[in-house]
């Protein structure tokens, strides 16, 4: 190989390695990068317990995960993927307002733990975010 082929080559190459590196580094931030993040909710017909527990949650969470669950600029929706029954059993709910939830699926910061809610609050709010999420195709 002469050596200006060899400069051109190699030339090349560092061209390669730096444009996979800003690839990958911008990839990661894309994934790290999970908010704020809000969703479209469909609002179906609630049962007598769910709409005691959208009252519940407007006084407790929405502050945090926004109307309707659909998330909010600081806290995630509930009405998403991440949540549904088979990742997140409804006693993740009672565990969350009980003990605060670290964070773990989103940069939002940790969930502080609401000691004035009830278990019967929980238990609709529970019921409230199951109704919205199976009505957005989340089972
Ligand atoms: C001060 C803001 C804030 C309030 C108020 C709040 N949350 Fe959260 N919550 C968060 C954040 C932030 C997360 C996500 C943490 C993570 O995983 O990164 C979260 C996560 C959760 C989770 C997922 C738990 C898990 O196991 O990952 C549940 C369930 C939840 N919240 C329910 C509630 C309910 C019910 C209320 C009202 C009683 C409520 N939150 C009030 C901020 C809040």
């Amino acid at each position: 190989m002469k050596p200006r082929t060899r400069q051109r080559v190699r030339r090349g190459l560092t061209v390669g390695v730096v444009t996979a590196a800003l690839a990958g580094a911008l990839a990661l931030v894309m994934v790290w990068e999970r908010g704020p993040v809000t969703v479209q909710v469909w609002v179906p017909d609630l049962s007598a317990e769910a709409l005691g527990g959208k009252q519940a949650f407007d006084r407790r969470c929405v502050q945090c995960h926004g109307a309707d669950a659909r998330g909010s600029p600081i806290g995630p929706p509930l009405v998403h993927s991440t949540y549904q029954p088979r990742h997140h059993a409804d006693v993740s709910f009672t565990l969350a307002v009980r003990r605060g939830v670290q964070a773990h699926h989103w940069r939002f910061g940790s969930m502080p733990p609401q000691p004035e809610v009830t278990a019967a609050e929980v238990e609709q709010i529970t019921r409230y975010v199951r109704e919205l999420q199976r009505a957005n195709g989340i089972h």
